[in-house]
């Protein structure tokens, strides 16, 4: 059984990150880590955290990719995203320009719990429990914003 549980952010709080089972990628191929990410974007999408990304189907396009290529790397992937992308990822930075409480990363999580449960018997639970607990608690580290865990950014910008 995989546990999706998510803890809370203490904002401001850097938990040390353990990086997925390489057996994960290998077991969903490159190909099935694409389908993966196009699938979490289409729940993002549908999500109350659509407002942070991009309507331009273009630009959106790139930051799948960029994404995508990102995750697959940390994921024991090869190195496109530095390579091609010239990207030496700063999770903070890259987040900064967003107001981003707890609230919205819960709901990111959610869009993966979504994302990740249909793969369960495909790919072995310790695998997708390794890539869960790497993105629950990395993503604390981007949480910057804070709110009363009922607001999401765009009340928040009104008050
Ligand atoms: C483990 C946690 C996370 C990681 C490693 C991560 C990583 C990334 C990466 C690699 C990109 C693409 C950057 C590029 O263009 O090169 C990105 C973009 C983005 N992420 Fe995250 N992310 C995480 C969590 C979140 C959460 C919780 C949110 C909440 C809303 C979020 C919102 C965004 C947005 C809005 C963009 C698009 C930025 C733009 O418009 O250029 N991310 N993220």
């Amino acid at each position: 059984m995989v546990n999706y549980t998510i803890t809370t952010a203490i904002m401001g709080e850097r938990p040390k990150v353990t990086n997925p089972n390489k057996g994960f990628l290998e077991t969903l191929t490159e190909k099935g880590f694409t389908d993966m990410i196009e699938h979490f974007y289409s729940e993002v999408l549908d999500s109350q955290i659509a407002h942070f990304f991009p309507d331009d189907e273009a630009e959106l396009e790139i930051i799948k990719t960029r994404n995508g290529s990102y995750f697959m790397m940390m994921c024991g992937g090869d190195e496109r995203y530095l390579t091609k992308y010239d990207g030496i990822f700063d999770q903070i930075k890259t987040h900064e320009m967003f107001s981003i409480p707890d609230k919205a990363r819960t709901e990111w999580l959610g869009c993966w719990e979504t994302v990740l449960k249909p793969l369960e018997g495909k790919v072995s639970d310790e695998d997708i429990q390794s890539y869960w607990n790497w993105l629950e608690v990395f993503s604390k580290h981007i949480v910057n914003y804070e709110n009363d865990r009922s607001t999401y950014e765009d009340n928040a910008k009104t008050k």
